[in-house]
C-alpha cells in the first residue's frame, strides 16, 4: 500500500505547475464562455447530484487529480477499508463502519413505558444520534442529549423526568470519558435507575451498574459510529423503520463509492476538489451550508468527522507533512447563515470554499442556495459600483442537490462525507482513524483537577 509522501507523486508536481495557470482564471468567464460547463461538471450518486461547475477546475485539472488518486493507490486503500485490513495503524485496528451498513445491528424493542430517553455521551457518542433525532425525531418519545460537563445541560435534560419512565443511554466507546461518566454518576445519584450502556468496555460499564450493555466494536471510531449501537437514542427518536432506511442509504453510498470510477465517484470527486482548493489554490477553510432546518446540526457533525479525522500534520510514515491537510470546517443552516457570516465568504480577503447542500425543501431554499453559489462564483461586474459594494467573485463552491430529503438521504449524505474524508486521508497519507491530538488536553485537565498542575 502506498505510504509515500504525495509530494513525491508526479501528478502532485504537475498540479502545482497547473495551478499557476488557474490563479488568473475567472469563474465568471469560464461559466459564461462555456454553456456546456454546467451540464458536464455534474456527477450523480444515489438520490443526489453534485454540481461542481463553480469549482476553479478545467478538464486537465480533473485528469491530473484523477491521476493523483491513482498514484496514491486510492483503489487499493479503498479495498483495504472494505475488506477489514488494519488500516488504523497507530491503534493496530481495522476500520469497520462500512460493515455496520452491510450487516446492520439488530436492536431489541424498548419498553413503551420509557417516555423519556436521555443520551449521555460526547463527540461521536453524541453528535450522530443527536443529529438523527433533531432531523427526523417523530415526537413519540422525548429524547434528550447531554454532552457537556456543565450541569446546566443535564439539568435541562432531566427537568420533569420520572425515574421509572426514563431510560438513560450512556454511550462511551472507552467508558472512561470524564464528561460522560460524571453525568452518568450524577443521574444515578439523582435516583435514575434504568441505564443502558453502549460501549466497547463492557467491564467498566458493568462496574458502573448498567442493566444492559450494547456492544460497540473496537474497530469503529466514535465519529463513524452512528450506524452502530451508538446511534440507539437516534433510533428511539426516529423509529426503527426510519433508522433502517438511514442505514440502507449509507449502504447505497458505499456501493457507489466502491463501484464508480474516480471521475464519476461523488465522494472521491469531492475529496479531490477539496484537496485542489486546499493544497493548490491555498483555501484553508470550508463552509458547509445545508439548506434545510433538519440539517442544522450537520456542520457540528462534519466538524468532528473532518477535523478529528484529517486535522493532522504527521503522515503514515511518522514524518511531518510538508503540505496543508484538513481545512477549517464550519457552517450553519441556510438561509440564517446568509444573515450571519456569509458576508466574509463574499467579501473577506481570505477566500473560503463552500459546499451547499440543497435538500429540495422548497423553491425559496433552493433558490437561495443557488443564488449564494452564483454570487460567490460570478461576483459583481458593474464597474460603476463603489468598491464597498463590489463582490470579487471567483470563490469556488459545489452544490449537492438532493431530490428530496428523507432518513435514507441522511444516510447517503453522512456516508458520502465519510468516504470523502477517507479519500483525503489517502491523498494526504494520513491515518484518518486515530485522534491522538485530543489526549494531551484530557491529561492536563485531570492533573489540574487533582491539583498537580
Ligand atoms: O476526545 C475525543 C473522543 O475520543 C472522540 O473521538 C470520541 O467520539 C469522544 O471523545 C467520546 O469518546 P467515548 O465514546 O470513548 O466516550
Amino acid at each position: 500500500m502506498n505510504t509515500s509522501s504525495p509530494l513525491d507523486c508526479p501528478a502532485w508536481k504537475k498540479l502545482e505547475a497547473h495551478a499557476d495557470t488557474w490563479r488568473a482564471a475567472r469563474l465568471a468567464e469560464l461559466l459564461a464562455g462555456d454553456p456546456g460547463r454546467a451540464r458536464q461538471m455534474v456527477a450523480a450518486a444515489p438520490g443526489v447530484e453534485l454540481d461542481y461547475s463553480r469549482q476553479r477546475v478545467g478538464a486537465l485539472t480533473l485528469r491530473l487529480l484523477a491521476r493523483l488518486a491513482a498514484e496514491r493507490g486510492f483503489e487499493e486503500w479503498r479495498e483495504a477499508l472494505f475488506s477489514g485490513k488494519k488500516i488504523n495503524t497507530t491503534e493496530d485496528r481495522a476500520v469497520t463502519h462500512t460493515a455496520l451498513r452491510a450487516s446492520p445491528v439488530k436492536f431489541k424493542p424498548v419498553d413503551p413505558k420509557y417516555t423519556r430517553v436521555i443520551n449521555l455521551g460526547t463527540g461521536g457518542s453524541d453528535l450522530g444520534p443527536r443529529l438523527l433525532a433533531d432531523a427526523f425525531g417523530d415526537g413519540k418519545r422525548d429524547v434528550r442529549f447531554v454532552a457537556n460537563i456543565d450541569p446546566v445541560e443535564r439539568e435541562r435534560a432531566v427537568a420533569g423526568a420520572q425515574a421509572d419512565s426514563t431510560l438513560v443511554v450512556v454511550v462511551s466507546k472507552t467508558f472512561s470519558t470524564q464528561e460522560t461518566l460524571e453525568n452518568a454518576k450524577a443521574l444515578k445519584s439523582a435516583g435514575f435507575r434504568n441505564f443502558i450502556a453502549v460501549t466497547a468496555n463492557a467491564k467498566a460499564a458493568e462496574q458502573f451498574g448498567a442493566s444492559e450493555i450494547l456492544p460497540m466494536p473496537e474497530s469503529v471510531g466514535g465519529r463513524y459510529s452512528v450506524w452502530s449501537a451508538a446511534g440507539f437514542a437516534g433510533l428511539l427518536a426516529i423509529g426503527g423503520e426510519a433508522f433502517a432506511e438511514f442505514v440502507s442509504g449509507g449502504r447505497e453510498m458505499d456501493e457507489h463509492f466502491l463501484q464508480e470510477p474516480v471521475e464519476s465517484n461523488v465522494p472521491a470527486l469531492m475529496a479531490l476538489l477539496g484537496a485542489w482548493n486546499v493544497n493548490f489554490l491555498g483555501l484553508g477553510a470550508l463552509a458547509v451550508l445545508p439548506y434545510a432546518h433538519r440539517l442544522r446540526l450537520l456542520p457540528a457533525y462534519l466538524q468532528q468527522l473532518e477535523m478529528e479525522s484529517n486535522g493532522k500534520s504527521v503522515d503514515r510514515g511518522e514524518r511531518t507533512v510538508g503540505y496543508a491537510t484538513c481545512p477549517v470546517v464550519f457552517g450553519a443552516e441556510g438561509t440564517p447563515a446568509q444573515h450571519a457570516f456569509m458576508q466574509l465568504l463574499h467579501q473577506g480577503p481570505q477566500p473560503v470554499a463552500a459546499d451547499f447542500i440543497d435538500c429540495s425543501v422548497n423553491e425559496a431554499l433552493s433558490a437561495n442556495a443557488r443564488a449564494q453559489a452564483d454570487a460567490l462564483a460570478y461576483g459583481t461586474s458593474e464597474a460603476e459600483l463603489p468598491p464597498h459594494r463590489r463582490h470579487p467573485g471567483n470563490r469556488p463552491s459545489s452544490i449537492l442537490k438532493f431530490r428530496q430529503f428523507t432518513p435514507r438521504d441522511l444516510g447517503r449524505l453522512l456516508a458520502l462525507y465519510e468516504h470523502k474524508v477517507f479519500t483525503q486521508g489517502v491523498l494526504w497519507n494520513i491515518n484518518s482513524f486515530d485522534q491522538w491530538g485530543v489526549e494531551l488536553g484530557k491529561q492536563l485537565a485531570n492533573r489540574i483537577l487533582k491539583g498537580v498542575a
